[in-house]
């Protein structure tokens, strides 16, 4: 949990991995709940020593990591190996991951085999799915099936088209009744959590009246349980600021493009490698390698003439 030693303290143990009543446990007590993406082995090493509580193998990993330019390309398959290189870099964490966009609207079977891939192949211990209607049937499927659901609501990114793009959503009394509503039945469907997503604040305070789950807010002001940010947003790995909501604690971008554009000028003008970088050979070693050279090179003149 987050207050627990990170490993790079020096009096660091191992913690026992985050379960879902500790989760429900930090809503009770009113500790905000901390979670990060993470998408491939380092970004979870890191998520693990910062001592997060939750970490999403979101399906954001493909705009962030694979380079598509919408979230709704990215492939199952795709999607699974992400989330076995997070798995094999944590340790503690919650780990949670997307159902990419169609690989669970089609039936509660497609949701259930889905999951049960993510589970199994993946490593993860919840899955997530995007929206409200047909997918609070599709949540309730899969949480019978055993497999603890995060419901995602509000701006859903795999469903950006249908809502008029990338834009907060319950800024009208009509849609902030739609969120109210969504929140509600993916509650009663059994997830154990939900992601308020790009809502106003004050809609965000009215709905978390009625939430006895834990609700993870991006963009949807303090009165959630607690909030996700995406690892290249928050880290600075990306071109942009992004969305409002996002809050920049670093500049790594800047950071690689000036370690790798030195790396490339120190080669380009002998500074590197230099002999700390080198390995030696004992001298008495290299004079009978050069003898045997000699001799092979001798040798082969015989031959050829
Ligand atoms: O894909 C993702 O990163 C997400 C978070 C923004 C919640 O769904």
């Amino acid at each position: 949990m987050s207050s627990h030693p990170t490993p790079h303290d020096p009096g660091a143990i191992d913690r026992p991995p985050v379960t879902l009543p500790q989760i429900a446990e930090l809503k009770r007590i009113g500790q905000p709940i901390v979670m990060v993406t993470a998408y491939d082995y380092p970004s979870a090493q890191v998520a693990e020593a910062a001592g997060v509580d939750i970490v999403l193998v979101g399906d954001s990993g493909a705009m962030t990591v694979l380079g598509y330019k919408t979230t709704v390309p990215v492939g199952l398959d795709e999607m699974l190996m992400l989330t076995q290189a997070v798995r094999r870099g944590l340790k503690t964490p919650l780990l949670v991951c997307d159902l990419p966009f169609g690989s669970y609207e089609s039936s509660d079977e497609q949701a259930i085999a889905t999951s049960q891939r993510f589970i199994k192949e993946g490593g993860c211990d919840a899955v997530k799915l995007e929206g409200g209607g047909t997918s609070v049937q599709r949540a309730r499927a899969i949480v019978c099936a055993g497999i603890p659901v995060m419901g995602h609501i509000g701006l859903t990114p795999q469903t950006a088209t249908a809502l008029g793009g990338y834009k907060a959503q319950g800024r009208t009394a009509q849609r902030a009744t739609d969120v109210w509503t969504d929140a509600l039945d993916l509650q009663a469907a059994g997830c154990f959590s939900i992601v308020f997503e790009a809502i106003p604040a004050a809609v965000s305070e009215i709905v978390m009246e009625r939430m006895e789950i834990p609700v993870i807010g991006i963009g949807a002001g303090p009165s959630t349980d607690g909030q996700v940010l995406v690892f290249h947003d928050l880290l600075g790995i990306r071109e942009g600021h992004g969305a409002r909501f996002v809050k920049r604690y670093r500049n790594i971008l800047d950071e690689m493009v000036g370690g790798v554009t030195e790396y490339a000028e120190d080669v380009r003008a002998g500074r590197f490698p230099t002999e700390d970088h080198t390995y030696s050979i004992d001298p008495e070693e290299l004079k009978q390698f050069r003898a045997r050279l000699t001799e092979h090179h001798t040798g082969a003149y015989d031959f050829m003439s």
